[in-house]
């Protein structure tokens, strides 16, 4: 099965001529056809990188991405970006409920669920992050696969009654804990890949009970050159998101390769 490496920005970088700089090496990648990349930018570089994908051969494997997008698609809604707006710039994932936005903002389980039926219902591929904290993960297994469970299944709510886009569902588990603090951040804590695994097929057993199919799911938590084939090798894990190491440019084409070559 194809593995999706999902490049996510974050805040960075301050100017679109450094997004398309970014963006072009990461582009330049050699990649297999068992690998698509996907860069999820800040939305105001979006525009840019949208006119540099239309330049680019192998566009099927390389897509732009947005890192949030509100439920309504447009209106009276100060500061928000809706469908509309991602869809005429091609964007063609968003990642909806990251643990930033959720501990950061109050992001609820009822908030990231409107975006992703929103999302869903447009036609873009949906990146959904579940994940716990420190102290949820220091309760034990049970406590976080509790905690997760109930993250995972309010946030795919009626998604079932979808149609075919329910097929455009990819779940993320992100343990909060082992997410870096930026590029310059190697990681201080890091997840097992074999802990990895038995939580990405414990979701993909929640998401074939509820949704009838069992969409990819992919880690995230200081993914790097070091890790990412330890992950990845695992079949139940069906790629990475990856913050701070996507912006270290020559790292994150090394990961593609990598990838590519497993
Ligand atoms: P990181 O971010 O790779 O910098 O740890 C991952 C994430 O935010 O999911």
């Amino acid at each position: 099965m194809k593995k999706l490496l999902a490049a996510n920005w974050k805040e960075n970088p301050a100017t679109g001529a450094e997004a398309l700089r970014l963006f072009r090496v990461t582009a330049s990648a050699k990649r297999g056809k068992n690998v698509e990349v996907t860069v999820c930018a800040p939305f105001v570089h979006l525009e840019v990188l949208s006119r540099a994908l239309r330049k680019l051969d192998y566009k099927e494997r390389i897509s732009i991405g947005a890192q949030d997008m509100f439920w309504e698609d447009e209106g009276p809604y100060t500061g928000e970006i809706g469908l509309k707006m991602l869809k005429a710039l091609g964007v063609r994932y968003v990642i909806v409920g990251h643990s930033d936005r959720r501990r950061l903002l109050n992001e609820s389980n009822e908030m990231v669920n409107k975006k992703v039926l929103s999302a869903l219902a447009g036609g873009l591929r949906v990146i959904l992050c579940v994940g716990e904290s420190l102290a949820v993960h220091k309760r034990g297994v049970a406590a976080t696969r509790r905690f997760v469970k109930e993250q995972l299944v309010q946030g795919i709510s009626g998604v079932r009654r979808l149609g075919s886009n329910k097929r455009n569902l990819f779940v993320t588990y992100e343990p909060i804990w082992a997410i870096s603090k930026g590029p310059n951040d190697p990681g201080n804590l890091y997840d097992d890949p074999k802990n990895a695994a038995g939580m990405t097929s414990f979701l993909k057993g929640i998401l074939r009970k509820s949704l009838g199919f069992t969409p990819p799911v992919l880690y995230g938590g200081s993914a790097n050159i070091k890790n990412i084939a330890d992950y990845v090798q695992y079949k139940e894990i069906d790629g990475a998101l990856v913050g701070g190491a996507s912006l270290r440019e020559q790292e994150f084409k090394k990961m593609i390769s990598t990838v590519s070559n497993l």
